[in-house]
């Protein structure tokens, strides 16, 4: 493997334990402005140290990220659908290589849709991404996107995951599902796990812990981190799992110790999480 792509990997998954964490806040791309992700600078500057890479766009990286940072950034590149319109696998990519580069980014990330209408559009683009990237030594993360209609199941993952691997892709981000080794065993690039919707935060460990136990390098995890009532405790927490190989008690010990000498942040406090004011009590 060349040199750059090598060493630019080496800061996205640790060398020493093959494990990776890193903090997603690029759901504004088609969500906007996501709750508890309104103001992305405030969000993210108290869980920075705690993350391996940030996964984000252009757009924040700039106004939002100080510069002085040693994070490796992972920088998705592709876009062009919303929420509110026609079709989400509608992407396209909206970043150049060049720009990429002017970002210092490690990696760069975009999302395929395996079996949705913009199927063919998202796997050419991938390949395309995947010879741009490679010119200049940076790697790409595939994000293999589910459509509502898709099940997040072993069958179709392995699929979606397999397929991304042999367009070149270099890590593949997907979702925990039954009988996960399926998916990690037969995929041959490293796989990172997605966090999905909130959800308790115990059930958020366990997610991280299965998802290790079942051969993925780690999470890649958004907003059951700082949707969280406790954004610090909870990513130190998913931490102690994916570095300090804790297990769910261990986890949520440590979760429930931080929680008492930390007070929540501002932004987290002012405004209680929903799904955390129905379902949970920590
Ligand atoms: C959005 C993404 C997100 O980065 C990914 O879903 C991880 O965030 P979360 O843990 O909130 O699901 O790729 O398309």
């Amino acid at each position: 493997m060349d040199w750059g792509l090598q060493n630019r990997l080496a800061k996205i998954i640790n060398p020493q334990n093959n494990r990776s964490l890193m903090l997603a806040v690029d759901h504004g791309y088609f969500l906007g402005p996501t709750e508890r992700l309104e103001n992305p600078k405030k969000t993210i500057s108290p869980l920075l140290k705690y993350c391996d890479s940030l996964m984000l766009t252009r757009g924040v990286q700039r106004t939002s990220v100080t510069a002085n940072t040693s994070v490796p950034m992972v920088l998705r590149v592709s876009g062009g659908a919303s929420i509110i319109g026609e079709d989400l696998s509608q992407e396209q990519i909206t970043v150049t290589m060049k720009e990429a580069i002017r970002l210092n980014v490690s990696a760069v990330a975009m999302s395929m849709f395996v079996g949705s209408k913009y199927e063919n559009q998202t796997i050419v683009n991938l390949g395309r991404l995947v010879s741009a990237a490679e010119e200049y030594g940076i790697p790409v993360l595939a994000v293999t996107a589910v459509g509502k209609e898709l099940g997040k199941d072993a069958r179709y993952l392995s699929l979606a995951c397999r397929i991304a691997a042999e367009q070149g892709a270099h890590i593949v981000k997907t979702y925990y599902c039954d009988d996960f080794e399926k998916v990690t065993d037969s995929c041959p690039v490293p796989i990172i796990v997605a966090g999905g919707k909130k959800i308790p935060e115990r059930e958020a460990m366990q997610l991280t812990y299965n998802s290790i136990k079942g051969g993925a390098v780690g999470v890649d995890m958004g907003r059951n981190i700082w949707q969280s009532d406790n954004p610090v405790p909870m990513i130190r927490a998913i931490r102690s799992i994916v570095h300090g190989n804790a297990n769910v008690d261990q986890a949520f010990k440590l979760y429930n110790q931080l929680c008492k000498e930390n007070k929540p942040n501002k932004q987290n406090k002012n405004k209680p999480n929903k799904q955390n004011k129905n379902k949970q009590k920590t």
